[in-house]
């Protein structure tokens, strides 16, 4: 299938690295400090979601989370993204999925363009910490992005930087939001791990190497 496409773009928490888990166990530490318990499941429904949105998100199953002012919030988002940093404080190229450098290259040779669309604010760190900045021809800042997934500004500003048309392009992903997105934005989909919504999927992207190969 590799030949039909122009372009791959990728998500990077829970596709290039299984950082997902580290923001899951950060947000539930969060909780932990403010005096509740986050229940387990609620990692799939911040995946993909915005710092704020994810704050909102575990906000709820406490109280309201209209009953915190906008500046404890940003207080509170930044304490969370402080204590996911400290657990992605020695990222290396050990902590890259398994099959990502054989695929970046297998993309590389047949001029295939590579983007990242991910929503984190610490994608360029992590990008440099795994030693991988450098195959990407396009990455998006999400300060950029007024609508995060599952909206598809994100995918569409990936193929736009890229200089292609969305049905040129595949979009990977690991988060149902994501999948989301792609679809509305015209990409072809391409899941990692479980989903609903997607349907061609693999369980790490090693397998999505293997079936490209
Ligand atoms: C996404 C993650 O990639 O980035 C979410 O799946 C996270 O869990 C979002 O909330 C924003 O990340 P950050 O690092 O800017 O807080
Ligand atoms: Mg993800």
């Amino acid at each position: 299938m590799i030949d039909q496409y122009k372009g791959f773009v990728f998500d990077l928490d829970g596709v290039l690295t299984e950082t997902s888990k580290a923001h899951f166990e950060a947000w539930k530490e969060l909780a932990a400090k403010i005096g509740f318990e986050l229940p387990d499941h609620v990692i799939d429904e911040v995946r993909g979601i915005s710092r704020l949105e994810s704050l909102d998100i575990v906000l709820g199953y406490n109280k309201n989370p209209q009953d915190y002012s906008y500046d404890e919030k940003v207080a509170l988002a930044t304490q969370k993204n402080n204590i996911y940093l400290d657990k992605i404080k020695a990222y290396s190229p050990n902590d890259l999925a398994e099959g990502a450098i054989e695929l970046f290259e297998l993309l590389k040779d047949n001029h295939i363009g590579i983007a990242l669309a991910s929503a984190s604010n610490n994608a360029p760190f992590l990008l440099k910490a795994m030693r991988i900045d450098h195959y990407f021809d396009a990455i998006i800042d999400p300060k950029t992005i007024k609508n995060g997934k599952p909206a598809p500004e994100i995918f569409l500003k990936a193929c736009e930087m890229l200089g292609l048309e969305p049905r040129e392009c595949v979009g990977i992903e690991d988060a149902e939001a994501g999948i989301e997105s792609i679809k509305t934005a015209g990409l072809y989909p391409i899941g990692i791990g479980k989903l609903s919504n997607c349907e061609e999927v693999y369980p790490d992207l090693k397998a999505l190497l293997d079936h490209l190969l």
